[in-house]
């Protein structure tokens, strides 16, 4: 038997080959939560109720399910005849009666951090619901959603690239939910991105290259400048762009810009003092070489091809941590953990996040995987088994259950724990569920 189990991600969903998850809590505390399909359609949903850890209103429709999608606090669940069933916290779209009429012939649904949902329809219309003033509420560009090839989402915003290379979008504006100022530049796009980090600005690649950059420090200084009549651009036009990160900072985040030849650049909004006006001020730092670059607390973590990984803190310009030899690197939420050729490892950040392997770090040897869920790391041994370290809440300290994480083929995370599949098919939970 080789049936299909469908397990979540935050925002991510992955299909694995597997048996029903055996029901194993380690322990029982507010976090995130976990939803399965099982052999037969059905669906076995594990963790707090209020992140969708309880199906049991709707579980008389969860029958035929063949793919499962979060937003992290809601679900939603597509039956094989295109149809829609959603659980979990009701305002943020796991209520979604108002719409139900609409939710049929879904070919996929996003959803946004936290907030809301939209599905794309096999006729190329989207149907949105959840939190109106963070994406759940499409009403002002209905008229626009037809044709529509792919849906991006920020955290509380949704763009759209139609199959004629424009780009429509709603939500909050400081998210990338607004683009009517600029949307006659938004043509030729070939590519939606979004931030990486947690997620608030959008890019918008177009076939000559060029790319159109918003959300996030771009339109907070927009915004905090006066809008159209201020001193800052609604949108940032840059080339030949890669990735773009979000970075925490005191002045409304960072934006930090990879571009196809290795080069990082950011962008932090400044006040300008002389004329009373926000800018966007392009960062000292322009980093040559970068192979991959993640946000972690205010600081971006860059490796560059060398093996050299960078902590920089473009906010006030200082280095605040270096490491060398490093052959790819996991960004939890205040900490990275870089993995070495020789398989050890190496970790830079706040220490109770996973900054200081503590106990564990002469444990931390022929690594071939590391997962993070944010508070805590896990790292996967060649011989199958499992080490983990730091917040205890997130399933960081392992140690009295070392014997039981043993036979594991990978690790999956959400936002507050870890589930370990085991090559038996079963898995086995650490941390909040
Ligand atoms: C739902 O479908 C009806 C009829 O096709 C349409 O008028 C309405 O705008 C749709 N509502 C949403 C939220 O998509
Ligand atoms: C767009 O431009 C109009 C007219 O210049 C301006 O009133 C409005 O504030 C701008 N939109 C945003 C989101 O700033
Ligand atoms: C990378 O590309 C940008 C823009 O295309 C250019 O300004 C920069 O000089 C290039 N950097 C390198 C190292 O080639
Ligand atoms: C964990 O390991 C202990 C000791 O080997 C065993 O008794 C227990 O059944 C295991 N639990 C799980 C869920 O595998
Ligand atoms: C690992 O799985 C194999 C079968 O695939 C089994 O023989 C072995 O006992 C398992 N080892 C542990 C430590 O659970």
């Amino acid at each position: 038997m080789a049936p299909f189990v469908t397990l979540l991600l935050l925002l991510t969903w992955t299909r694995v080959a597997g048996q029903c998850p055996p029901v194993l809590l380690v322990s029982g505390s507010p976090g995130g939560a976990w939803a399965a399909i099982t052999p037969g359609g059905f669906v076995l949903t594990l963790g707090t109720d209020w992140h969708g850890g309880d199906s049991s209103a709707v579980s008389g429709q969860l029958t035929n399910v063949d793919a499962i999608f979060s937003n992290g606090l809601a679900f939603a669940a597509r039956k094989s005849d295109g149809t829609l069933v959603t659980w979990g916290s009701a305002e943020r779209g796991g209520d979604s009666s108002a719409v139900k009429d609409n939710l049929t012939n879904v070919e996929e649904v996003v959803g946004t951090r936290f907030y809301s949902f939209a599905a794309k329809k096999t006729d190329g219309t989207v149907v949105a619901w959840g939190d109106p003033a963070n994406g759940g509420d499409a009403s002002s560009v209905a008229d626009q959603l037809s044709n529509v090839d792919t849906i991006a989402a920020t955290d509380q915003a949704f763009a759209v690239r139609k199959m004629d290379g424009t780009v429509v979008a709603w939500g909050d504006s400081r998210h990338g939910g607004d683009v009517q100022n600029f949307s006659a530049l938004l043509t030729d796009v070939v590519q939606l991105i979004t931030s990486s980090g947690d997620p608030n600005a959008f890019a918008a690649i177009k076939a000559d290259g060029t790319a159109v950059i918003w959300g996030g420090a771009v339109t907070n200084a927009y915004e905090q400048s006066g809008g159209a009549d201020g001193a800052a651009a609604a949108y940032l036009l840059e080339s030949n762009v890669r990735e773009i990160v979000r970075i925490v900072s005191l002045v409304y985040g960072t934006l930090a810009v990879l571009q196809t030849n290795d080069t990082l650049k950011t962008y932090t909004p400044y006040r300008d003092w002389s004329t009373q006006t926000w800018k966007l001020r392009q960062g000292t730092i322009q980093l040559t070489n970068v192979d991959t670059v993640s946000a972690v607390d205010r600081n971006f973590v860059a490796r560059q091809r060398d093996g050299t990984v960078v902590i920089w803190d473009p906010s006030s310009n200082t280095e605040n941590g270096r490491l060398t030899d490093v052959d790819w690197i996991v960004a939890g939420s205040s900490a990275v953990a870089g993995r070495r050729s020789d398989g050890t490892v190496v970790t830079w950040g706040n220490s109770f996040s996973g900054g200081d392997a503590g106990d564990v770090a002469a444990q931390l040897t022929n690594v071939e995987a590391i997962f993070t869920n944010g508070g805590a790391f896990a790292a996967l041994k060649a011989d199958a088994t499992v080490v983990t370290w730091r917040n205890t809440f997130n399933g960081g300290d392992s140690s009295a259950v070392a014997g039981n994480l043993t036979n594991v083929s990978t690790i999956l995370s959400n936002n507050g724990a870890f589930a370990a599949k085991k090559t038996d098919g079963n898995f086995f939970f650490l941390g909040f569920v």
